[in-house]
């Protein structure tokens, strides 16, 4: 990567190519099995994946595949499984079972334009074709790279990740949570999908155990950043700016930071938080000026 790297460029680049890349990829003669996809759900999957995002999880594939060389293409297919995982976390997110949401990313939610059953259906069928994609072979040419990138999403998705720090979050509500519990709580929600992104690409690229470990350590910080940022900006931002309802967690007692520790305290541990992220990433040169940028902008971003 050159020293003169474009980070709104890179950005930018990536949305663009991930929303064609869902576009081809989510419509009904791609999606069909033994039978025919279902039309409904289809457009469900079609509502929750396009049109938004700011595609953070297949930046951070590409950006952490570009530190071992890895041309950005070659890093799509596996980014789209993890956007494809994340924007299910959403639509399952938004439910009234849950956080109960009517706006995301600008639009109304997806079992607001459709139904529940809808919603809950076309979540679990951007869950299941995420694996589809990691099992095609345009993923990658070596089998044991592909099911290395299957174990990770499934690791970062599950109980043990994404799954059971909704868990935690709904549980949270009751209240009683020390910091330590919210910790564990938002590196599971939130942080585990940004763990499996930045380790996807390093799996993409060939990482050694002590280049995994380092890049391993940049994303846990990394995910903490971006949920602590995510938390802050509930209190602080308008729903307009985030394309989303805000000022909803305290009303609803979710557990975080903020509420913990005040505004002021929770941006100071932000910055340390950053700090730490781009420190984990000394050893690697200017190819990881991109992770170091994107870990910045999980501070700095407003929307
Ligand atoms: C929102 O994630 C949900 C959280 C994990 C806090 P993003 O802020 O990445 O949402 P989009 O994909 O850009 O809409
Ligand atoms: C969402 O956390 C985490 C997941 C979707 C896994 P939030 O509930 O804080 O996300 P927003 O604020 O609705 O985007
Ligand atoms: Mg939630
Ligand atoms: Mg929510
Ligand atoms: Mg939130």
């Amino acid at each position: 990567m050159p020293p003169s790297y474009d980070f709104a460029a890179e950005i930018a680049d990536c949305a663009r190519a991930v929303e064609a890349a869902l576009d081809r990829l989510l419509v009904e003669e791609r999606l069909s099995g033994p039978g025919p996809a279902a039309r409904r759900v289809v457009a469900a999957m079609r509502h929750g994946s396009l049109n938004g995002g700011k595609r953070l999880r297949p930046l951070l594939v590409r950006q952490a595949a570009q530190v071992f060389g890895v041309p950005a293409e070659a890093a799509m297919p596996a980014g789209l499984a993890v956007e494809a995982v994340h924007c299910y976390s959403l639509l399952h997110d938004d439910l009234p079972a849950m956080d109960d949401d009517d706006l995301r990313r600008g639009q109304p939610t997806v079992h607001v334009a459709f139904d529940e059953a809808t919603a809950i259906l076309a979540g679990d069928a951007l869950l299941t074709h995420a694996f589809a994609l990691l099992a095609d072979e345009t993923c990658h040419p070596d089998p044991t790279v592909r099911i290395r990138l299957v174990a990770e999403l499934a690791a970062g998705s599950g109980v043990g990740g994404m799954v059971g720090g909704q868990m935690r979050d709904i549980e949270g509500e009751k209240g009683g949570f020390s910091n330590g519990d919210i910790e564990v709580m938002q590196a599971m929600k939130t942080g585990a999908l940004i763990r499996a992104s930045v380790r996807m690409g390093a799996i993409l690229g060939g990482a050694d155990p002590r280049a995994l470990s380092a890049m391993t350590a940049y994303a846990q910080a990394a995910g903490r950043a971006f949920q602590l940022a995510d938390d802050i900006l509930d209190v602080t931002a308008t729903s307009e700016a985030m394309g989303k309802a805000t000022g909803k967690d305290a009303g609803k007692g979710k557990q975080t930071l903020v509420a913990q520790m005040g505004l002021e305290a929770a941006r100071r541990e932000l910055d340390t938080i950053v700090n730490d992220a781009v420190m984990a990433l000394r050893t690697f040169g200017p190819r990881a000026d991109g992770l170091r940028a994107t870990a910045r902008y999980f501070a700095s971003r407003n929307s």
